[in-house]
């Protein structure tokens, strides 16, 4: 059995163009393998633990080779479960807005917090940093107002795919798949080829990734 773990990142409980793409995916993928398993996590709706305190007492701890205090252990289990949820997915599918440039900040404090020494990467002044999680398909999906397809829109970078892309390879989660939507506003046949666009490009990858496409 195939899993899919689909993290969310749009709060818009209607109207959300990131997770309508991310239900097609889910769809296609499904036609084309109905046994797929698919988790979800909604970052909006999930307890992420404020990274001070013990939290971050751990990771120090962790990076000069330290043993834990009683409570820098439980806050570290919270972590460690984080982690095994998201390296026990077969496809990782992140769906979001970009939100100033970049992305939500709750995303930015999931990933924060998944990746960690130890556990998602590694580093030793030898050999430098090495991701921990194999690799696997992965794909995000990135919303925006603003059609980045040539470069700056209305004259602003998109700053929320090379972090995507840099941050997922750091924790081994290699070659993810950045699939813009995108101008989301604006004249309605822009906004209807944009979705257009990236659905394609979504049953592209489902074809690559169920082993029937190029
Ligand atoms: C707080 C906030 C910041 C935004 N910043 C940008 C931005 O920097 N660039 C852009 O093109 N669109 C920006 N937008 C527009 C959203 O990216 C756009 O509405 C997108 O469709 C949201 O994704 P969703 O529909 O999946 O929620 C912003 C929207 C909000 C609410």
């Amino acid at each position: 059995m195939t899993t899919l773990l689909h993290i969310k990142a749009s709060p818009r409980d209607d109207g959300s163009h990131s997770e309508k793409a991310a239900n097609h995916f889910i769809a296609t993928l499904r036609d084309r393998s109905p046994e797929l398993a698919v988790t979800g996590i909604d970052i909006w709706d999930t307890d992420l633990p404020n990274f001070d305190g013990a939290l971050l007492a751990a990771k120090y701890a962790r990076l000069a080779g330290q043993p834990f205090t009683d409570e820098e252990a439980r806050a570290w289990s919270r972590i460690e479960a984080m982690v095994r949820t998201l390296d026990a997915a077969d496809i990782v599918l992140i769906s979001t807005p970009m939100w100033n440039l970049s992305i939500p900040y709750r995303l930015k404090h999931y990933i924060d917090l998944v990746a960690q020494p130890g556990l998602s990467f590694s580093f030793s002044p030898e050999t430098g940093y090495t991701p921990l999680l194999r690799p696997r398909p992965v794909v995000a999906i990135l919303a925006s107002a603003g059609d980045f397809s040539a470069g700056l829109s209305w004259g602003r970078p998109d700053l929320a795919t090379p972090y995507l892309r840099e941050a997922l390879k750091f924790i081994g989660l290699v070659d993810a798949e950045i699939v813009p939507v995108g101008p989301t506003a604006g004249k309605t046949e822009c906004v209807l080829a944009a979705a257009a666009r990236a659905a394609r490009a979504l049953d592209d990858l489902s074809a690559r990734f169920t082993g029937e496409g190029a």
